[in-house]
C-alpha cells in the first residue's frame, strides 16, 4: 500500500512535469507549472520551436514582472526550473505529462503512443486538447485509465479555469488526483465528460460564431460589436478581439468539430471565417485577423 504522499497518483507527490508542445498554450502551461515550484521538462520538435516557446515564456513573465505579479528573482527561479529539450525520451522520469501539440488527431495519437513507451506506467498522461476526443487518445496507450484532458484557457498564466476531462475509462483516483493537482496550481478545476467543447467552449463558441455572422452581414462594425460586449456586458474583450487572440484557425477547428458532433446550426462556422483563414488572416499570430497588429 502507498501512503498518500508516496502514491504516485496523488497530486501532492507530483514534482516533475513534462510539457509537450511549446506553442502559446504549452509555453503558458510550462510557466504556470514552474511558477508553482515544479520542475518542468519542456519538449518541442526542434531547436527553433523550443526557441519560440522560450521567447513566449520570457515575454509573458516579463509582463507579469512589469505588472508587479512576479519579482525578478522569482522570474529567474522560474526559468531555472525549466529544462528545454527536443527529445521525448527525456520524459522518462517525470510524474505527469501535459501534451499541447497542434490540434491534429494523428499527431496527438503519435505523441501519446510514444509517451506511453517512455513514461513510467503509473504516470498520468493529460492532453490540453480543446476539441479532439480524449477517449480516442487514451486507447492508443496501454494505460487508457490514466489518460485525461487538462484543458487550460488562453492566456494560461492569467485565466484560472482548467477543465478536467474524464472518459468512460478514466480511473476515479486519477480524476481526483488531477483535480487536486489543478488546485495546487492555484487554478479552478471543473470535471466534465468527453464531448467536443467541454463546458466553456460549448457555451462560448455559439456566441463567437454569432458575432462573426453579424460582422459578415455588415449588421454592425467590428468596433461596435466588440464595444457592445465590453461596455454593455462587462466582458474583458469583445468577441472579434477574442477570436483574433485565440487564432481564427483554432476557432474554426473547434466550431467545425462541435458542429459535426452535435449538428447544432449554432456551431456551423460562419463562411467568412474559412475565407479569412484561406487568405492568411489568422488573428494576432499572423499580424492580421479582424484587426491589424504590428
Ligand atoms: N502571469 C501572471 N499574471 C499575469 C501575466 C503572467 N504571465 N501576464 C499578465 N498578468 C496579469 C496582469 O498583471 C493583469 O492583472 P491585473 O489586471 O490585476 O493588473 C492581468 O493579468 C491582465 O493582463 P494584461 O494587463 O497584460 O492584459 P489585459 O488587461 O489587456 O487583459 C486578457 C488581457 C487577460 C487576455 C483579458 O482581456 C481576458 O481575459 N480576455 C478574455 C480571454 C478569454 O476569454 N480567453 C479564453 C479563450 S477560449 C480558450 O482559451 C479555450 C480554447 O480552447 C480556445
Amino acid at each position: 500500500e502507498f501512503s498518500a504522499t508516496e502514491d504516485p497518483l496523488a497530486g501532492s507527490s507530483i514534482t516533475k512535469v513534462g510539457v509537450v508542445g511549446l506553442g502559446t498554450m504549452g509555453a503558458g502551461i510550462a510557466e504556470v507549472l514552474a511558477r508553482t515550484g515544479l520542475t518542468v521538462v519542456a519538449v518541442d520538435l526542434d531547436e527553433e520551436a523550443v526557441r519560440r516557446g522560450r521567447a513566449h515564456l520570457e515575454h509573458s513573465t516579463a509582463r507579469a514582472v512589469k505588472r508587479d505579479k512576479l519579482s525578478s528573482d522569482d522570474q529567474y527561479d522560474l526559468f531555472s526550473r525549466i529544462r528545454y529539450t527536443t527529445t521525448l525520451s527525456d520524459l522518462a522520469d517525470v510524474d505527469l505529462v501535459i501534451e499541447a501539440v497542434p490540434e491534429r488527431m494523428e499527431l496527438k495519437a503519435e505523441v501519446f503512443a510514444e509517451l506511453d513507451r517512455v513514461c513510467r506506467p503509473e504516470v498520468v498522461l493529460a492532453s490540453n486538447t480543446s476539441s479532439l476526443s480524449v477517449t480516442e487518445l487514451s486507447v492508443v496507450t496501454g494505460r487508457p485509465g490514466k489518460v485525461v484532458g487538462m484543458h487550460f484557457f488562453n492566456p494560461a498564466p492569467v485565466l484560472k479555469l482548467v477543465e478536467v476531462v474524464r472518459t468512460v475509462v478514466t480511473e476515479p483516483d486519477v480524476v481526483a488526483a488531477v483535480v487536486g493537482f489543478v488546485e495546487r496550481l492555484g487554478k479552478v478545476p471543473v470535471v466534465i465528460g468527453d464531448r467536443a467543447g467541454f463546458i466553456a467552449n460549448a457555451l462560448l463558441f455559439g456566441y463567437l460564431n454569432h458575432a462573426v455572422r453579424m460582422f459578415e452581414s455588415r449588421y454592425a462594425s467590428r468596433e461596435d460589436i466588440d464595444a457592445a460586449m465590453r461596455f454593455g456586458c462587462g466582458y474583458p474583450m469583445g468577441p472579434l478581439q477574442l477570436l483574433d487572440l485565440m487564432g481564427l484557425d483554432t476557432a474554426y477547428e473547434i466550431l467545425d468539430t462541435m458542429y459535426h458532433q452535435s449538428r447544432n446550426r449554432l456551431h456551423a462556422p460562419a463562411p467568412v471565417l474559412k475565407q479569412m483563414i484561406t487568405a492568411g488572416l489568422l488573428g494576432r499570430k499572423s499580424g492580421r485577423g479582424f484587426y491589424t497588429y504590428d
